[in-house]
This record gives structure tokens, sequence and C-alpha cells, in this order.
């Protein structure tokens, strides 16, 4: 039986290989054609926990108003921040901005080029420190995601469960990774994860990687990787208080830097807790109307999110609080789950013509 060798896929990548905005193809790549290092840093920090179909476009909107580390190292963080709201996980905005301004303040605008210089900047976890060194600087790094996982456990028919199995995953991915070519070997491993070796159906026939691959000889390659029963995710239920003003400002509040949805906006509402439905304290007396329930998951919890509204005169607003233009609310960082309690508080709304609200 063969091993696998880089070889066999870097081939096929060459072939396969996905067209992405922020990729250097490998054609490109064999006449000398080198990766932006700032592209392929903003493209793994939006990467990280999401899709490569979500973040296209954003990744065009973001490189197309700061073009260069040092745009973006001198942009207002506030129109950072409202340019990414909709891709979720906002610290990684807040760490996007920090680590742009300390390669430009600290690194002379340059990128480390090696894993343990890219680790020392902020949001630059042990995944993404590889994964830029491998593709913007060709280090022979070990680069594992979620696809990687998967293609290797399969590769080498591993049957210890996740999470217990990522260091051999990360033994063996070093020892697959070239010497030649790591950058498009790592996006090739990454492919052939997203595109050939799929969670549900995976298709074997046409991989480059079949004849060596121990799980596709077992049969069993779909049931791989295995992973440790992990617990539900548990409902919490909260009340998102909408107050509009009569020219259809939008009451909101600056969330806290740390923790969930931390220094974006929303609006006023009490605790998030299990169980039971809290009671909690409108921002100011009125006559709030139900405006029914919207849901929302986050990575360990489901929220579901009874929603108060009530439109008003002109009125000072509460402490903490403050009126948000209804122009800047399409263009705020309003997080996903707020823009629904916005949305159910505007559709419920008989006396007004309905506003823009983003989705
Ligand atoms: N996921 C994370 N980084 C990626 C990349 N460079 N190409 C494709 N998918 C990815």
């Amino acid at each position: 039986m063969p091993a696998p060798s880089a070889t066999a896929l870097l081939d096929w990548y060459d072939i396969h290989a996905r067209r992405l905005p922020w990729r250097v193809p490998p054609e490109d790549g064999k006449l000398g054609i080198l990766p932006d290092p700032y592209r392929i840093w903003l493209s793994e920090v939006m990467l990280q926990q999401t899709t490569v179909a979500a973040v296209k476009s954003y990744f065009l909107d973001f490189t197309a108003r700061w073009p260069t580390l040092q745009a973006l190292a001198a942009a207002p963080r506030d129109e950072v921040m409202a340019a990414w709201a909709g891709l979720g996980y906002y610290s990684r905005a807040r760490n996007l901005k920090a680590c742009a301004e300390a390669v430009a303040r600290d690194h002379g605008g340059r990128f480390p080029e090696t894993v343990e210089g890219l680790s020392t900047l902020p949001g630059i976890g042990p995944y993404t420190a590889a994964a830029i060194a491998a593709i913007a600087f060709d280090v022979p790094a070990a680069v594992v995601d979620g696809n990687v996982e998967r293609v290797v456990a399969r590769l080498f028919a591993l049957d210890t469960p996740l999470p217990d199995v990522k260091p051999e995953i990360r033994r063996l991915t070093a020892t697959l990774t070239p010497e030649r070519r790591p950058g498009d070997f790592a996006q090739a491993m990454m492919d052939l994860g997203a595109t050939i070796c799929t969670p549900k159906r995976p298709a074997c026939a046409l991989c480059p990687w079949s004849e060596p691959c121990l799980a596709r000889r077992r049969g069993d390659a779909e049931t791989l990787p295995r992973r440790r029963a992990k617990a539900e995710r548990p409902t919490r239920y909260g009340t998102a208080f909408v107050a509009r003003r009569y020219d259809g400002a939008l009451l909101v509040r600056r969330r806290p830097d740390k923790g969930l949805l931390g220094g974006m906006l929303d609006v006023p509402g009490g605790d998030w807790q299990e169980d039971t439905v809290p009671d909690a304290q409108p921002p100011f007396q009125a006559d709030w109307k139900s405006a029914g329930e919207v849901e929302h998951t986050f990575t360990h919890f489901h929220l579901k999110l009874s929603v108060q509204t009530v439109e008003v005169g002109d009125r000072p607003p509460p402490n903490g609080c403050f009126w948000l233009d209804a122009a800047a609310v399409a263009g705020e960082a309003l997080p996903s789950v707020m823009q629904k309690a916005v949305g159910a508080a505007t559709g419920a709304s008989a006396r007004r013509p309905r506003r823009h609200v983003p989705k």
C-alpha cells in the first residue's frame, strides 16, 4: 500500500484549487508571485469559526476600504466594528484592530515571519500563526483546522475521539507537511476536506489519497473523526426592550469590552438566564407592548428573547443608554441577535411605515 505523499496532494491542488479572493493560485505561485501577508492574516482571522462562503464578501469589503495594514491600523475602531457586524465573535474584530496597530507600531508594518513571532500578536492563536507562516511565508508549519482533522483522522483511521486525538493528528500532519510549497499543501488539505473528504458522503473515488487512505480501505471513512459525546447546548431566556423615538431613533447601550458580544451595541434588557423567564426591568416606565420572541444560537447556548417595544416622543435617554439615529441603525455594529429583536419590534409596529432595518 502506498504511503500518502504530499506530491500527490499538490498535483491534485494544481488542478482543483478553489479560487478564493485572498489566494495566490498555484500557477501564479509557481511564477514567483507571493501572497500579501496582510490579506492572508485578514482572511485567516475572518475564517476562524466562519465559513468561506460567509467570509468572501466581508473580505472584499474590508480590502476595498482598507487595502493595507497601515490603513486598517489607522481606521477608527467603531468603523471596523461596524464593518465586522454580522460575522460574529466580535472579540475577533477587536483583536484584528489591536493586531493591525501592534504590527504597524512594533514591527514597522511588517508581520513577523515565524510561528513564534506571529503568536505574540493579538488574536493569533496556534492555528492562525501556523496558517499565516505557511501560506504567507512558506514555513513548513503543521496547519490543522477542522477540515484537516477530518482528512488526517480518515487517512490514518484514527479511532480515538476528538479532542483527545488532536496531538496525534498534529504529529501526523507535521510528518506529511513538505519543505517545498508548505502553504499550498496546507490550503490543499483544507480544500480536500471542504470538497472531497466531506463530513457526510466523502467522494473517495475522486480523492488523490484514496489508495493510502486506511479508513476508506476499512470502509468507515464517514464515521471519522469520532467525537466524545458533548453536553447539550442549554437554552437561556431574556428580554429585549426595543424603544423607538418618534423619528425612528433606537435606544441602545454599549456592551462592556470583555465577554460575549464585547464592545457591541445592544438594546436594554436584563440578564439571560437558564430555565426561568427573568422578570427584567424596562429602561423607563411606558406602555410596553409584546412584539413576540426571537431566537439566536451562540456557541455555548441557545437564546430566546422576549421582545417588548414602545414608541415615544422626545425624551432624554436613561442612564447608560443613548439614542442611535435611524440612519445609523443600519450601519452600526448591531449584532445579529439585536438586529432580530429590532426587526421583530419594527415589524410589529402598526402605526408607522416600516423603516429600513438590517436583517
Ligand atoms: N479556512 C481557513 N483558512 C483557509 C484558507 N486559506 N483557504 C480555505 N479555507 C480556509
